[in-house]
């Protein structure tokens, strides 16, 4: 690559829904920081963007879950997604949101763009519609039954069950997740970016990047090309999004995925608002997306087709998609909280951001998914960066502060038998390093910096300095002039890939500013030793292994204890049912049963007799005075020739009742229940 070229790196914007986990950061923002500070360390011109993608589903679902507004869950999660980037020291020029007023008008535009060009296709389709809440549903905001395997819960665009994708129309009973009601069909204008036309273009596009691509990438975009292209909606029928700039667009957004990736332009613009063009239009400049791979076809399909028709914009030249991290042999899931947190990590492992760099690095999904474990992370710290690269730098620092005061000698020999092969492992480490960087193989570039320190083990060892101090003192000051050498060139190699650890090493060898063509001089000054890394304890990892335990206890528990929710009801059908508090006055057992006592409750304008089913919990005497919830309107029933007017409410856990009472000691009955 020519000095001095424009790189645009982005790295894919995460939905705002959560907080971030080791998936994604050894999937995508840490192979763009390393390829960033390397390009950056080459001399050319890197601008790293980033921000939070901040609308569709994913934010939406979220927010229902947890029963608040979307604008609070994404203030939420981009705040911690950003300081948490930070502290881990990912090196953005920029970590945007496309919340941002500046991201909204440069996607209208964009859109208006196209529409004026007459790209897109206008179509009206039926779409599924809840009257009640008074708007389309999502795909994900429809379950009914699977006609595949009869699961009841399925959603409107897959079967969580058996897998299968669906649309909303294969379900059997839809029904609307808001309400609870049965949707109905409406029909909704959208507008259609014809991929099915653009495919041709497309097509060429990715043909061209065969030599060039990860094989993994290249092989699934031609799959779909080859399947067919359909042209796919750029709007919705959402509230939550960016509005639709169009007249007869009322109540409709852009399709999540049309805005996203131009939040990497908006991004620019922000960071740049003079010369943001230069990175996106620019003749000497290049694009490279960093995603996962479930972000592949939106990257090397959709935004190339949607930049290709707006005309003006290069496309992009890499995409080197990872595949995925699992963790302690399951796949990593925000939604079952089955992750390493990455802002628990830096609050659990302070100062220890390297060990996490190096681990991610070294397992990074680069061509096939693959698996973290805190077994093996406590493993490559220990062997590896411990006993390997610290302590080789440790007995070297160590070894001149004891010979030589930390002063550098002056080397006597008047030549050096190792030198060759020294300068050989030296360079060939820059040279692995060097390609396999630029060609997006960071395991193999991190494993070459490791051989160097191997080698410099290795070279210690054997020549055995301790023992040769007075014996031969010329041949120890080149020998540890050599491995001062090494150091430096390891801390020089390691900038990019653990930074924190290269800036400490060149404070511990007082290096100006690394450089290959580096050397000591002597009587330069080194400082006391101190070790760059500390092992991981098995205390630390039992305690990581335990939360984790703790979560699949729960999960199991979630599956096997826990009835499945019922459907949606309308506050309407909740407001039917006639709940009050009601004041036990009597008690007894009901003759020739077990199970049943009759009770008579004051609900305040009246006595109930009400036969309850819970003599196995409660004696009779022990319920006299009791304040409990009744629901009054229940349809009158005659138990054992008791009519029975209403019903107690209990909780049940495996099998034991327990009743209910209101949490102030409510006196009498009648009180009525909101
Ligand atoms: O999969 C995701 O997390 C998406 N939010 C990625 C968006 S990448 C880009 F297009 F912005
Ligand atoms: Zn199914």
């Amino acid at each position: 690559m020519k000095k001095g070229k424009h790189i645009l790196v982005t790295a894919a914007l995460p939905y705002a829904n959560g907080p971030l986990h080791i998936g994604h950061i050894a999937g995508c923002y840490l192979p763009a920081d390393i390829y960033s500070r390397y390009m950056r360390k080459q001399g050319h011109d890197v601008k790293f963007v980033c921000g939070s993608d901040e609308h569709g589903m994913a934010i939406t679902m979220r927010a229902k879950k947890e029963g608040k507004q979307p604008q609070e869950i994404v203030d939420r999660y981009h705040k911690l997604m950003g300081e948490s980037f930070e502290k881990f020291g990912i090196s953005f020029d920029i970590y945007s949101r496309t919340s941002n007023q500046m991201h909204h008008e440069t996607a209208q535009d964009f859109f208006t763009t196209l529409y004026a060009k007459g790209i897109f296709k206008e179509e009206e389709t039926e779409q599924l519609y809840d009257e009640e809440a008074n708007q389309f549903l999502a795909d994900r905001y429809i379950k009914g039954t699977c006609p595949k395997c009869a699961y009841t819960e399925a959603y409107g665009d897959q079967c969580e069950k058996c897998g299968t994708t669906l649309s909303p129309s294969e379900l059997i009973s839809p029904k609307s997740t808001l309400t609870g009601n049965t949707p109905t069909k409406r029909k909704t204008k959208n507008w259609f970016l014809p991929l099915d036309t653009l495919s041709p273009i497309i097509k060429q596009y990715i043909e061209d990047k065969k030599s060039t691509w990860k094989p993994n990438v290249y092989g699934q975009c031609m799959s779909w090309i080859n399947e067919g292209l359909q042209a796919r909606a750029m709007t919705r029928d959402l509230d939550w999004g960016i509005k639709v700039p169009l007249a007869d667009a009322e109540g409709k957004v852009l399709y999540v995925w049309f805005d996203a990736p131009i939040g990497y332009i908006s991004a620019t613009k922000e960071l740049l608002p003079e010369t943001w063009e230069d990175y996106w239009k620019g003749e000497d400049s290049s694009i490279v997306h960093f995603i996962g791979k479930d972000n592949i076809v939106f990257h090397c399909i959709i935004f190339p087709a949607m930049l290709h028709a707006h005309g003006g914009y290069n496309m992009p030249d890499q995409v080197p998609a990872n595949e995925f991290l699992n963790l302690e042999g399951n796949k990593i899931s925000t939604s079952r909280n089955w992750a390493v947190w990455l802002h628990e990590y830096l609050e659990e492992f302070p100062n220890r951001e390297d060990e996490l760099r190096y681990v991610l690095t070294s397992i990074a999904p680069e061509t096939s998914d693959s698996e973290f474990t805190w077994k093996d992370f406590q493993s490559r710290v220990n062997n590896e960066l411990v006993a390997v690269f610290g302590n080789f730098v440790n007995r070297v620092i160590t070894l001149i502060h004891k010979y030589y005061n930390g002063t550098v000698p002056e080397v006597v020999l008047s030549s050096d038998p190792n030198e060759a092969e020294i300068k050989k492992e030296i360079d060939n480490a820059y040279f692995s390093v060097n390609s396999y960087t630029s060609n997006y193989r960071f395991r193999q570039g991190l494993s070459s910096i490791m051989e160097l320190a191997r080698f410099g083990n290795k070279y210690l060892t054997t020549m055995e300095p301790w023992k040769r101090a007075t014996e031969n003192p010329a041949e120890v000051k080149q020998t540890l002039v050599n491995c001062l050498t090494i150091t430096a060139h390891l801390g020089n190699l390691l900038s990019s890939y653990l930074p924190k650890t290269s800036n400490q090493l060149q404070q511990l060898l007082q290096i100006p500013e690394y450089s290959y063509d580096y050397q000591f001089s002597a009587g330069h000054q080194i400082n006391e030793p101190f070790l760059l890394f500390r092992k991981i304890e098995d205390e630390e990892i039992q305690f990581q292994i335990e939360k984790l335990a703790k979560i699949n206890q729960l999960a199991k528990k979630d599956i096997t204890q826990f009835e499945p929710e019922k459907q949606v009801i309308s506050f309407d059908t909740f407001s039917s049912l006639d709940l009050r508090t009601g004041y036990i006055l009597e008690a007894k057992k009901v003759e020739k049963t077990d199970k049943l006592l009759q009770l008579t409750v004051d609900i305040g304008y009246e006595k109930r007799t009400i036969v309850s089913g819970i003599a196995q919990h409660y004696s009779p005497e022990s319920l006299i005075g009791k304040t409990v919830l009744v629901v009054v309107n229940l349809e009158p029933r005659t138990i054992r020739g008791v009519l029975s007017k209403g019903m107690i409410l209990m909780a049940e856990n495996n099998g034991k009742l327990s009743m209910l009472h209101p949490d102030n000691n409510l006196e009498g009955g009648g009180f009525i229940v909101k």
